[in-house]
């Protein structure tokens, strides 16, 4: 735990906004881990905020989240401002997994499910491996970070209502030729999403999907946040979302 103070906190589409830390002391992350956030009125003690990591800046020394304000929590959380201490835990969880050799990666991302797909993007486009980052939303007025993602590859976005991009869902961008061109897929967004998805992927392309879930202690004590899960034995069984993911092999994911 460190308390980490407010480097930038901006809104960047409505309801979404960007907050800059500074980095804990000895940062070690990988791509698709969560910042786990306390936020209090000073009265109540709320629980923490599970936020995804979307970027660390070296030269600053930095830890990017983008997040959507709508409970309470997050409500609070937008109140703060350059300056502030926050109580953040973290970077937790097990993140992305990124495979030597792969030439190709699509990167698929849903509304919240969109700002981890930067840092993953970035170290990829570090790596050599070529990036496709599809990207979808219900409409313009709430699409984030399309041009931080142009900068390591091609971006594809869709829209529900039609407003910025290509009508439709993600899926309808996974084409027979694009996923024969694919080594690998990163996935993270709602859950109908990630099920269209590890449909679409299933004995084509190998990949991970990242879960979104209501989590509580973040460090996986509490089991508030158990997922149904494809076990070694081929059984059905249960994970926590907080510690054995939210990253998992998209075969061990059961909807
Ligand atoms: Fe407590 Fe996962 S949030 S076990």
């Amino acid at each position: 735990m460190a308390r980490l103070t407010i480097l930038e906190h901006r809104e960047i589409a409505d309801n979404m906004r960007w907050l800059l830390f500074e980095a804990p002391k000895d940062l070690q992350y990988q791509p698709g881990q969560f910042l786990h956030i306390r936020v209090t009125d000073g009265v109540d003690h709320l629980l923490r905020r599970p936020i995804s990591l979307c970027k660390v800046d070296g030269g600053r020394k930095a830890l990017g989240v983008a997040y959507r304000v709508g409970g309470k929590g997050t409500k609070l959380l937008a109140g703060k401002n350059v300056g502030d201490t926050l109580d953040v835990l973290g970077p937790l969880g097990k993140g992305f997994k990124l495979h030597e050799g792969d030439r190709h990666a699509i990167l698929v991302g849903g509304g919240i499910g969109v700002p981890p797909m930067v840092e993953l993007a970035d170290q990829l486009h570090r790596n050599g491996v070529k990036v496709t980052a599809i990207v979808g939303f219900q409409s313009k007025s709430v699409a984030i970070l399309i041009d931080d993602l142009k900068q390591y590859g091609d971006v594809l976005v869709s829209t529900n209502d039609g407003s910025l991009g290509r009508q439709g869902f993600v899926t309808d961008y996974m084409t027979d030729e694009l996923l024969a061109s694919a080594d690998r897929f990163y996935a993270c967004g709602p859950t109908p999403m990630l099920r269209a998805v590890q449909a679409k992927m299933e004995g084509r392309v190998a990949g991970y999907l990242s879960l979104e879930e209501r989590m509580g202690c973040g460090i996986g004590a509490c089991m508030a946040c158990v997922t149904s899960c494809r076990l070694a034995d081929g059984s059905i069984g249960y994970k926590k979302v907080c510690k054995d993911g939210p990253v998992f092999p998209a075969p061990e994911v059961y909807f």
